[in-house]
């Protein structure tokens, strides 16, 4: 198993993982639709052996307070149903944030369950004055601070690249 930053020939593979993942196929649309418009920050694949995509992450700027401040949103994270609960999801996200951090970026943010996602070093956004404006969001919402300074001057509401309006 290899977990790398996806590349061009793994888009396929990325659309029919997402299919089986989710009971819908918004999850792949949207994917498919922020690539196509250049809004995929960075995607992370897990491959097999063979170089079947069997886990995926995706990040996409997010804007604050109506500016690009080197924020993204991770959405969506799945494995393959018969590769979970091996640690896949966690290497995604950390591989996620490693390289994110290298570029340079400041922020990840996320709508997930707390308990997990707080294992992995995301902090509830809420008491930093950061809120999703989408509905039911406010005890989801949770960040991560890549640079030290991320927080400083930033409260509000995170939002997201129209593309997730679009396919909600
Ligand atoms: C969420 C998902 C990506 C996790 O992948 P994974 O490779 O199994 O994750 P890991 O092996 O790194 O972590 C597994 C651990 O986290 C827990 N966990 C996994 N997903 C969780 C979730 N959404 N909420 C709470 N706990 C979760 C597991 O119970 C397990 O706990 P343990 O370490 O105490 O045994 C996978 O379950 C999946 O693809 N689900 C369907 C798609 C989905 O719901 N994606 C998330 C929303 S975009």
């Amino acid at each position: 198993m290899l977990i790398r930053t996806e590349i061009g020939v793994d888009a396929a593979g990325i659309d029919r993982l997402l299919r089986r993942c989710f009971a819908t196929g918004t999850e792949a649309d949207l994917v498919h639709q922020l690539r196509e418009d250049a809004q995929l920050t960075l995607g992370v694949v897990a491959t097999d052996d063979a170089g079947q995509v069997l886990g995926y992450a995706a990040f996409s700027p997010v804007i604050m307070q109506g500016e690009d401040r080197g924020w993204v949103g991770l959405a969506p994270l799945a494995v393959d149903e018969r590769w979970r609960n091996q640690g896949i999801g966690r290497q995604l996200i950390f591989e996620g944030l490693d390289t994110l951090n290298e570029f340079g970026y400041a922020a990840v943010v996320v709508v997930g369950d707390p308990a997990w996602y707080s294992r992995l070093g995301f902090m509830p956004a809420a008491p930093h004055q950061l809120h999703c404006k989408w509905a039911d969001t406010e005890a989801n919402f949770q960040v991560y601070k890549l640079a030290d300074n991320a927080f400083d001057g930033i409260t509000g509401d995170v939002e997201y690249s129209e593309h997730f309006n679009r396919f909600a």
